[in-house]
């Protein structure tokens, strides 16, 4: 597996050197060839970049390895060895920095390495359990599975993580791929503890595990004291935010999601959970537009609304972005909180930058009591790395309304 050099266009170059891991599809990566691996790029201040190319990939054509001062590696130099010990050598700092929180015993769901931020582009590690699921955003993994495998099983014995089972999705398709068992017996579902609350994952149902990893961080960084508070959970899905506030002592959660199906997910993920009360639950089967109105002409009120829509969301006769949705949700979360309640809103798109995000949710609160207290981001076990705005994709504001 050798070097080959590779030209790249002028601003991709600017974008390496300022820390941007990617290189997006141009007429210059079009004279790629599917066969080489291993780009070598020559920087416009003395430093060389070593890529993972990647032809098969509709947007993503290469990737950054490595930065070396320019000069002492040439095209034509065989890179395999340096490769596979960086490689081990970036695997076992990314996974002893979560060994604390492995053996705090915490939960259960952690991601081991979260690609780019680890130096390890488009290679994401989630453990669940006894179990691995590897996600790999780009081909170049897919082709280096069998020699990744056994190093990665050899590295987690001598950190004394024990696992049974290794399983392999591609996120680099444009559908969603199932998960394929690559070592052991894949389950087709456990049961899981995250921060006390047991939750049943499925892992025959394609992308739909049962469980989003990268908001654990986010749950149990929150600023707020869920004793005795009555919890508004929009899209819902299988629940986590609910049984998490249930489990912290809320007094009563309501879900609200279009789909029977995580609703249905969501009291089977309850009754796992004898010590939450049955009745402290109530789910709504509704569009969230329709349930906040009639909530509202009930009269009922909130102390903790949460909301995360799907990028694009449809009550099944209009589809609306989620920034969109916001202008017609935050006046009615203004109606529905109690004084000194809390909202936390989050969009999960990296198409919607940082500060775009934050302008618009400014406007949509503008004529009411809300005010923006706090940044949510992804942490912990899921880093972001400066300047790559794509790997910042999960944005949260915590609003409290005065
Ligand atoms: C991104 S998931 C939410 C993940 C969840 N917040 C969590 O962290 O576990 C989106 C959910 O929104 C639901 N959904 C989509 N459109 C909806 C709508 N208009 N009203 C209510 N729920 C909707 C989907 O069924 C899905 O369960």
């Amino acid at each position: 597996m050798n070097l080959h050099k590779a030209e790249l266009h002028p601003e991709s170059l600017r974008h390496l050197e300022r820390g941007h891991p990617w290189v997006i599809k141009d007429k210059y990566t079009e004279r790629f060839k599917a066969k080489e691996r291993f780009l070598l790029a020559s920087g416009p201040k003395r430093e060389d970049f070593i890529l993972i190319s990647d032809t098969a990939h509709h947007r993503v054509k290469a990737r950054l390895w490595a930065k070396i001062p320019a000069g002492p590696l040439g095209s034509g130099h065989n890179y395999l060895e340096t490769f596979t010990k960086e490689l081990k050598e970036r695997l076992a700092k990314a996974i002893k920095k979560r060994l604390p929180l492995y053996q705090s015993g915490e939960r259960q769901n952690i991601f081991l390495t979260f690609g780019e931020a680890d130096q390890l582009p488009g290679l994401k590690i989630l453990l669940f359990g006894e179990g691995l699921v590897i996600q790999s955003y780009a081909r170049f993994w897919k082709k280096f599975q069998k020699d990744l495998i056994p190093k990665l099983r050899e590295l987690l014995e001598k950190l004394n993580i024990k696992v049974d089972w290794i399983s392999w999705q591609e996120r680099d398709l444009d559908k969603e791929a199932p998960l394929h068992p690559v070592w052991g017996k894949m389950p087709s579902e456990m049961t899981l503890k995250e921060y006390g609350v047991h939750y049943s994952l499925k892992f025959d149902q394609g992308y739909d595990l049962g469980l989003y990893t990268d908001m654990a961080a986010i749950r149990s960084g929150l600023d707020i004291d869920w004793e005795n508070k009555k919890v508004l959970n929009l899209y819902s899905y299988t629940g986590a935010w609910s049984l998490f506030p249930l489990e912290k002592g809320a007094k009563e959660v309501v879900s609200v999601d279009l789909s029977s199906k995580y609703l249905d997910w969501l009291d089977e993920n309850l009754a796992l959970n004898p010590k939450l009360k049955k009745e402290t639950h109530r789910r709504v089967d509704k569009d969230t537009l329709s349930a906040l109105k009639e909530l509202i002409k009930s009269g009922e009120t909130f102390d903790v609304i949460f909301c995360d829509p799907p990028s694009f969301s449809s009550d099944g006769k209009k589809t609306s972005s989620s920034l969109k949705s916001y202008q017609e949700l935050m006046p009615l979360f203004n109606k529905l909180l109690n004084p000194e309640g809390h909202a936390l809103c989050f969009i999960n798109t990296h198409s919607v930058t940082r500060k775009k995000f934050e302008e618009k949710m400014r406007e949509t609160i503008k004529g009411t009591s809300l005010k923006i207290i706090k940044k949510l981001v992804l942490s912990e076990d899921c880093p972001r790395l400066a300047n790559f705005p794509e790997g910042d994709y999960l944005k949260g504001l915590h609003l409290k309304k005065n």
